[in-house]
Formats: structure tokens, C-alpha cells, sequence
């Protein structure tokens, strides 16, 4: 596990204080895909996550670490970033990131931190065994150049029927990452198991079992629709979570009266929880904004991200 930086920030109250990008009907996925890891006795592995931000998705994905695995995240944070691009996007989504912004959040739900590698993504396959991840959340840059070699790398380091979830694969604001993903389907035997509005679902090993599970845990649900289509000559289950109900989020280890009072941060937007032009693009950070909020308010609640 890394060790802290110096100075702490304000610690949230609750999972909904912590800004991010991961929807009820994501969480609903996460939750189903790693606890059905737990019941099948050969999936074994680490976790990792790239693109961390604030640890929304992070601390979510820390609650199922099991003894004797290792939870990654790789981020930036406030880094700089490895090409032009790469920067204008940091600038334009991710200005007031910081490193302990993360861990502060992190450590507000689990005891210990997650192995940081601060750093571009592209370091990730020199830095994890090939084979060793059981479940992978590709969310950093949304660049074409960056997803693609971030799918390449989960390719090398996914153990067997590992599930690897790729964030914004449909959105109109980061066609690459619609490019990379369906690509790696057309071209490096990807196969797709479900889609929700913001993340696709998949694996390299063989997605016939929790496909076929996934549809019996779907049926008689009232919260998520769902169909399936064939898509590149598989089935693909679509999955519309506009009214999903969140699971249980992770709880805070304290209440936050008893948590050791810290440095100010600066009343950004960010750090305030409030809507600002800085988060990422649309439908922008999740913080205290309720689950099956309508569309047109969520948009005007949170803001757009360009
Ligand atoms: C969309 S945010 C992640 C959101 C987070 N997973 C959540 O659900 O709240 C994308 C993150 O990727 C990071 N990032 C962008 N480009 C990167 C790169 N080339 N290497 C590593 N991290 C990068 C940014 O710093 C930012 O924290």
C-alpha cells in the first residue's frame, strides 16, 4: 500500500459527497459483477482502476478488495500530462485535482490506500503481471491514442474471464473512446457482455456465463430495463438505468464530527460540491445529486463539462 502526502483535506460525510462520475446503474453493475466474482471460485485477481479523480469509483471498487489482493489506481492527479492533448484535457476537466483531494476521500471509507501509480497510464503494463487483474475500470483519458493503449494494457494484465469496464464509450464529447472500444471488439477478440448509457462491459475470456446470468438477475427487476441485440454477431444486452436504484454505498469509517480536523482546501467549485465548468464532460460529477433525478435536472444541477 503507498503511504499518504503531507497535508490533509476535508474528509466527506458521505459517499454522495464525493464528486465523481458513477451512476447508480453502474454501481448496480460494479456491485453485481464483483460479487458474482466472489461466488465463482477460480476467478481470482487483483483490481484496478485507471482514471481514479476524486475516488468516487475508486472507494466503491475497494469494498470488494479480498485478502490477499491488491487494489491499483492509476491517475495523474496533478501531474503533467504526457502530450498536448492530454493536457488540454486535464485543463479542461480535471483542473483542480489533487492527489491528497483522493486519498483524503479514500481514506474517509477504508482503512488503507490502494496502490497509487502516479503516472500516465501507459506505465501500467510495466508496472502490474501480465494475467493478474480480475477487474479492470478504464476511465482516464478519453483520447483515442490513450483508451487504445489502455485497452491494449488491460488486454496483457486481464487474468482469465476478468471483466473490464470501459467508462464513456458512447458519448458525443470523446469519440475515441467509442473508437477504441469497438475497435478492440472488431480487431482484438473483445467481446462486449452489457452496455449502460455511460460504461460497456466486457471481457477476453468467455462472456457466455454471466451473460447468461446477468439476464436472470435483469428479469424481474423494475428498475433497470433491459433487451439485448446482436451486435458484430454476439448478443449484447443494453441496459437503460435511468431509474436504477443505487446499492448500499460504501459507508464512511467515522462520522465526520470525529474525524481530525483539517487544512482548509480552497472553496473551489470542486471542493464545494457545487456545479463548475472544470468537471468532466457531461452529465458531469455526481455529488449529492439524488439517484433518479430527471434528466433535464440533473443536466441543470450539475452542469455540462465543456
Ligand atoms: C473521468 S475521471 C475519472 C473518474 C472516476 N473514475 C470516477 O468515477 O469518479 C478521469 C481521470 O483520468 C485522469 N487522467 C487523464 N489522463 C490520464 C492519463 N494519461 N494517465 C493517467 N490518468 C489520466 C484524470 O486525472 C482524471 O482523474
Amino acid at each position: 500500500m503507498s503511504q499518504t502526502t503531507s497535508a490533509p483535506v476535508a474528509s466527506p460525510a458521505g459517499f454522495s459527497d464525493v464528486k465523481g462520475w458513477f451512476w447508480p446503474a453502474d454501481q448496480l453493475l460494479f456491485d453485481w459483477f464483483l460479487k458474482r466474482q466472489d461466488r465463482v471460485p477460480e476467478q481470482n485477481g487483483d483490481l484496478l482502476e485507471l482514471g481514479a479523480y476524486l475516488g468516487k469509483s475508486a472507494i466503491f471498487i475497494g469494498g470488494y478488495l479480498r485478502p490477499g489482493e491488491k487494489f491499483t489506481v492509476c491517475d495523474l492527479f496533478d501531474s503533467p500530462a504526457p502530450d498536448d492533448p492530454n493536457s488540454a484535457e486535464m485543463g479542461r476537466s480535471y483542473s483542480t485535482l489533487t492527489r491528497r483531494g483522493f486519498e483524503a476521500n479514500y481514506l474517509a471509507f477504508h482503512e488503507q490506500l490502494p496502490t497509487v501509480v502516479q503516472a500516465p497510464t501507459s506505465v501500467i503494463g510495466s508496472r502490474l503481471d501480465a494475467g493478474s487483474c480480475r477487474f479492470i475500470h478504464i476511465d482516464a483519458s478519453h483520447l483515442y491514442e490513450h483508451v487504445h493503449g489502455d485497452i491494449v494494457a488491460a488486454r496483457e494484465l486481464a487474468a482469465p474471464d476478468a471483466i473490464v469496464a470501459f467508462d464513456d464509450f458512447r458519448a458525443e464529447h470523446c469519440p475515441g473512446v467509442a473508437a477504441a472500444v469497438w475497435g478492440a471488439v472488431a480487431t482484438m477478440e473483445l467481446k462486449l457482455i452489457c452496455i449502460t448509457g455511460t460504461k460497456a462491459y466486457g471481457t477476453w475470456g468467455d462472456p457466455e456465463p454471466a451473460r447468461a446470468e446477468l439476464l436472470d438477475w435483469l428479469a424481474p427487476r423494475t428498475d433497470l430495463w433491459h433487451g439485448v441485440e446482436e451486435v458484430a454477431g454476439a448478443p449484447l444486452i443494453r441496459i437503460d438505468g435511468k431509474k436504477a436504484k443505487a446499492p448500499t454505498p460504501p459507508q464512511p469509517l467515522r462520522p465526520v464530527s470525529e474525524t481530525p480536523k483539517t487544512a482548509e482546501s480552497p472553496r473551489t467549485p470542486e471542493a464545494a460540491g457545487e456545479p463548475g465548468t472544470s468537471g468532466p464532460a457531461a452529465p458531469g460529477p455526481a455529488a449529492s445529486v439524488p439517484a433518479a433525478a430527471p434528466r433535464g435536472l440533473l443536466a441543470r444541477a450539475l452542469g455540462r463539462r465543456r
